[in-house]
């Protein structure tokens, strides 16, 4: 049976918080940010929205956009690296919305959660015969940062993208390519009671080398050329990295979507809130074809090659 995307949803915390407000406490500066990042703002949650709260905006708006209610759906697949050990933040928002239908878990894959997220379910509804999934990619990174560390505190922000799959004419979710290395497992990091700790010139060399290697391959996957992909849309940790993957696989400029001048780096909920700004600009019709590709602590990485599935059938 065929699946795809059937629904998309979103959540931002309000508060934009700016290089120069960093700048105010931090030695630094929206020079430096900005040049080195591609990073012009983000955005903050306050004390009292933990990651959960992102979450399930996000998946309610999801729902909406699906036409589907919470009982709906049969299974809940969340990517997010700043939940509670347990219960997982699926399981909250799995309250939050009344899903009393749905197995819920999370995947921790970093800031390739979401993708793990997607193939996790597009593969789970297959075997356990699932009508509906929630995919959902959200992050409160401002929980886990040390707002004292120039070298990180510049580099993320809060907020949470969802999609919901269901049965497609076509098929939505052409191909995927996932992997990881545990050899690089101390250049990102996060200890029980620490902030984020990187190394990020090596992080960054990994990421120039693998993004370009995995939409190459993902392509290649889905029966399709570089050439033929409508849209590029990549995890947003830096636009240097995004701009030497580009340059690397001769895609124009115009086929790729940032973000990250507005939201900096969301972890998990990078692509998907991606995706809402492709969307948000028409650049998402149906029949269009997306590359998604991720990176992150692990390492990870991961990329799907998607059909959109919205929206009316071109004549
Ligand atoms: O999503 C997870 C994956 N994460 C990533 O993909 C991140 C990958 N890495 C990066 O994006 C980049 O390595 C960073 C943006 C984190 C850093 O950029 P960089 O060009 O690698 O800078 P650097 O760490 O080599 O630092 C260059 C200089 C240093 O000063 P010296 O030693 O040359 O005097 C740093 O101390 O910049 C200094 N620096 C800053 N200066 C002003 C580091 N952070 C800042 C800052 N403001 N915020």
């Amino acid at each position: 049976m065929n699946k795809g995307i059937i629904g998309l949803g979103t959540s931002l915390p309000s508060r934009r918080v700016t290089n120069e407000d960093l700048a105010s406490t931090l030695d630094t500066s929206d020079e430096w940010i900005r040049t080195r990042t591609g990073i012009g703002a983000r955005r903050i949650a306050s004390d009292d929205i933990d990651v959960t709260d992102l979450a399930t905006e996000a998946a309610r708006n999801a729902l909406e956009d699906a036409g589907l209610t919470a009982e709906d759906i049969g299974l809940i697949v969340v990517g997010t690296a700043t939940g509670r050990a347990f219960p997982s933040t699926a399981c909250v928002v799995q309250q939050k919305l009344g899903a009393l239908n749905a197995t819920a878990f999370d995947i921790s894959a970093a800031c390739s959660g979401f993708i793990f997220a997607l193939q996790t379910a597009r593969s789970m509804m297959d075997s356990m015969d699932k009508r509906y999934a929630l995919v959902i990619g959200a992050e409160k990174m401002s929980s886990i940062v040390d707002w004292s560390d120039r070298s990180t505190a510049i580099l993320f922000g809060d907020g949470a993208g969802a999609v919901v799959l269901g049965e497609t004419k076509i098929e939505g979710l052409n191909a995927f390519e996932l992997g990881t290395d545990g050899r690089g497992s101390a250049l990102l990091f996060k200890e029980l009671d620490g902030p984020i700790e990187m190394n990020g010139r090596e992080v960054f060399k990994f990421a120039v080398r693998k993004l370009p290697e995995i939409v190459e391959k993902v392509v290649e996957k889905a029966g399709d050329t570089l050439a033929d992909v409508d849209l590029l849309i990549p995890h947003q940790a830096n636009l240097r990295i995004i701009d030497a993957a580009r340059e690397r696989l001769g895609i124009p400029e115009e086929k790729v979507i940032v973000t990250i001048d507005e939201h900096a780096n969301t972890s998990a909920a990078s692509i998907p809130l991606a995706l809402q700004e492709a969307r948000s600009q028409g650049r998402l019709r149906y029949g269009t074809k997306v590359v998604l590709a991720g990176f992150g602590a692990g390492l990870t990485w991961g990329a799907s090659h998607i059909t959109w599935t919205q929206g009316e059938e071109q004549a």
